[in-house]
């Protein structure tokens, strides 16, 4: 039989590490990362409509409507570099029926890593967060300073990682989690996101490899 692309769901509260682990899996691995959180963001950022109706919401730390980010979600997944080199899904599904909306047209992932760490580690993560508009790189100004005056000029601050922000966007997560997970049971992950980057990341990638082996999926890299 003709072998199929790995699919990855990567899942946890904000700040918990996602896009930090994203890049890293994507470097290595070379699947199409999809992360919503930086699809709404690049929609608002060029005034696009999506964008219009996104913002208010994001900048709250409120979930954007459905039926806009399913709409979103579903048109980048039926690209077809998603399609021939496998996904890895960030920020979605974020609620049970954006979760409905998946099963529905029958796409699951192959894993559903799970990065779980405690609240007041989440917070503090968010507030010192910093991102390189030209890499894309996320730092943090104590645990991963930027490396050089350049890059620290032109870092920017998301709007919503303010301390109360963080908190409304906890409590939403916190409200969903357990209806996502209870739909990825079979093949979820939870792992501590609470270690180094580089440790997290080994455990994501004996995860894949495994994945690989039991599913024999197709993926690029060692
Ligand atoms: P989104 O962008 O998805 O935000 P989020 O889930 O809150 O996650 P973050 O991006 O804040 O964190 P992350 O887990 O990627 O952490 P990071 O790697 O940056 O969504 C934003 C908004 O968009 C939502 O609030 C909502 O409005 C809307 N939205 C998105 N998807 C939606 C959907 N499906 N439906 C409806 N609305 C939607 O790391 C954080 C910090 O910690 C960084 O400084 C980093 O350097 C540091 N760090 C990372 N890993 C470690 C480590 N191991 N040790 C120490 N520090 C670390």
């Amino acid at each position: 039989a003709a072998q199929k692309p790995l699919k990855v769901m990567i899942s946890g509260a904000p700040a918990s590490g996602k896009g930090t682990q994203c890049k890293m899996i994507v470097e290595k691995y070379g699947l199409v990362h999809i992360s919503t959180g930086d699809l709404l963001r690049a929609e608002v950022s060029s005034g696009t409509d999506i964008g219009k109706k996104a913002k208010e919401y994001m900048e709250n730390g409120l979930l954007v409507p459905d039926e806009i980010v399913t709409a979103m979600v579903m048109s980048r997944l039926s690209r077809q570099d998603a399609k021939e080199g496998g996904w890895l899904l960030d920020g979605y599904p974020r609620s049970f029926s954006q979760a409905q909306s998946l099963e529905k047209v029958q796409i699951r992932p192959d894993i559903y890593i799970v990065l779980d760490v405690p609240d007041e580690v989440l917070i503090d993560r968010c507030v010192g967060r910093r991102m390189d508009p030209m890499t894309g790189k996320i730092y943090h100004l104590k645990s991963l300073p930027p490396e050089t005056e350049e890059i620290n000029a032109r870092l920017i601050t998301r709007q919503d990682d303010t301390p109360e922000k963080v908190k409304s966007r906890l409590v939403s997560y916190k409200q969903n989690a357990e209806a996502i997970s209870s739909t990825y049971l079979d093949v979820m992950n939870k792992i501590d996101g609470n270690r180094p980057r580089e440790v997290v990341f080994n455990e994501i990638e004996s995860l894949l490899l495994q994945v690989r082996n039991d599913k024999s999926v197709i993926f690029q890299g060692k």
